[in-house]
Formats: structure tokens, sequence, C-alpha cells
């Protein structure tokens, strides 16, 4: 998309990114943040606040209340961390941005969330690439409150670790995007939101439940590990689980033989169908067919 050329954090900056602490921990030094940092902050929740009720999940909406983030400032990640530790055991650190994949995968394993330190400036609100600290903590903390995603994001670094001596990463990879960051959920006989990647996006949260463009389609682990997605645009296809509680299963699954038949088989793109697929709703596409080509 058309983001302004900006500064990079963390990993994405290179060297010049890259902290003293070996598992890439930065204080939040959260006295810092001026006025200017919290009311970008307000802003976002503001909207998203207006928009997610009925759309996103009710592990998130309750998460979301019982954790202290409140509409006016940058969360305090050591106040999350001791709300979070009594509940499900996890606690927040924070990081310059996006960190190895290897440090990342470590953290997770050990029940820590990576958070971005920084927030976008005030004229990115619609789109950033990187991770920052109202995507990091409005759209993936709530969820750590919930127990089974609490276990399933711990199962996934473990897995992670797995994955990279497998050269398996990529499959993972997608699991972890089709999930935890833009997965669907049914509640009450509707779709329901609770990937971080939309519940921390205005534009999207409307998208991906009331668009005719994308393919809505049932979760299918191996589908899921084919399924190449798109980190420049709204996603073509939402894959979307019957239950939270699915994703216990998908912790306790030996990914290791799942990964060898896996690669025997051509990637898929990220708007296909298959015969087999559990369609919920075929898209139209036509929200990506107006648009340019991902560049490579
Ligand atoms: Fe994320």
């Amino acid at each position: 998309m058309n983001a302004p050329q900006t500064a990079l954090h963390g990993w994405a900056a290179g060297e010049a990114g890259r902290p003293a602490n070996p598992d890439w921990t930065i204080p939040q030094r959260w006295e810092s943040y001026t006025p200017k940092e919290h009311a970008t902050w307000a802003t976002l929740y503001r909207r998203q606040m207006a928009l997610l009720p009925g759309r996103a999940c009710e592990a998130f909406i309750d998460g979301m209340r019982r954790l202290p983030i409140e509409a006016d400032r940058i969360p305090n990640f050591e106040q999350l961390s001791e709300v979070l530790m009594r509940s499900t055991g996890w606690q927040v650190v924070a990081v310059p941005g996006l960190v190895p994949d290897e440090v990342f995968f470590d953290h997770l394993a050990h029940r820590r969330f990576p958070a971005g330190q920084f927030i976008r400036r005030a004229d990115q609100l619609d789109y950033l690439q990187e991770p920052d600290v109202f995507h990091d903590v409005f759209g993936h903390v709530p969820m750590l409150m919930h127990p089974v995603m609490a276990d399933f994001i711990q199962a996934y670094g473990v897995g992670g670790l797995r994955a990279q001596r497998l050269g398996a990463l990529e499959m993972l990879a997608r699991v972890y995007w089709y999930t935890v960051e833009f997965g669907l959920v049914r509640e009450q006989g509707a779709l329901r939101i609770f990937g971080a990647g939309i519940v921390s996006s205005a534009a999207e949260s409307v998208f991906c439940l009331a668009s005719s463009s994308p393919h809505r389609i049932g979760f299918d682990l191996p589908r899921v590990m084919r399924t190449r997605y798109r980190i420049d645009d709204f996603q073509q296809t939402y894959f979307v689980l019957d239950r939270l509680d699915d994703l216990l299963r998908l912790a306790e699954i030996d990914f290791a033989p799942l990964y060898q038949q896996v690669a025997a088989l051509p990637a898929l793109a990220p708007d296909a169908v298959l015969p087999d697929d559990a369609i919920i709703t075929r898209g139209d596409s036509h929200h990506h067919r107006a648009r340019p080509p991902q560049p490579a």
C-alpha cells in the first residue's frame, strides 16, 4: 500500500535496530510517551471500541474488559503483566519492533508476549506494516486472557523453534497468520473476529465480515498450511473455526508428518478455492481486482 517511507524499528531496521539484550527486550519507558503519542492511542482505541461490539468474539471483549487497557493512554506493560500472570501465566515484554524468528518463538514458548514499544505516527492510523504497541497490545493481549489462546500461542512458540529445524517455518507461519492474526470463529450463529490483525484495523474489522469480496472457508489445517497470504492488503480468504476450543486440538497435533505431506503439494494462491473446501461464502474478489497486484 502507499505507506510513506518511514524509519523502521527493531529487526526491520537491521543492525541499528538490535538492542543490547540478546532476547531483544528493552524497557517500555512508559513515562517517556508524549501526550501526542497517548492521543494517537486514544484515537485508535475509540475507533475500534465503537466498531467491535457485535463483530469481535466474546473472548476478546471479555479480555479487554478485564485488563488495564484504557481509552486515553498507552497501557503500562507491567500492569498488564500483573493481571495476565494471575489469569493465564503470560506477561508482556517490550521490544523495539519486529524481532528475529527464533527470539519471537522463544518468548512465546515461555509465555512472554513481545510487544512493540513504539506507537505509529498520527498520519499512519490506517496502515502500518510493522507491529506497534497498538497492534500488539490492543490486538493480541486481550486474547491472551483466554486459556485456550494462551496455550495455543505458547505451543506455537515451541512449534516454531521445531519448524525452523525442520525447514517448515513457512507452513507453520501460515497457521499463525490465518488464526492468531486473521482468524474468524463461529459464535451464536454468526461469524466473529478473533485475529489481532483484524481487531486492530478499522477497515478490515468491517471488510472481513461484511464485504462480498473475500472467501470465508471452514478451517482445515493442511489446507491452511498450503495457503499463501497477503501482507499488503486485506486478506482474500478468511478461515473460520467452529469454536475457539479447536485451537487446543491444533496445539496437540504433531505437525512433523503434516509438513512432509504438505511440502509435497503445491502452495495455493491467497484466493484459491478447492473442490473440497467447506465454503461459507464464496467471494467475488471485487476488492482485489480493483487494486494493483502485490509487489514482488
Ligand atoms: Fe500480530
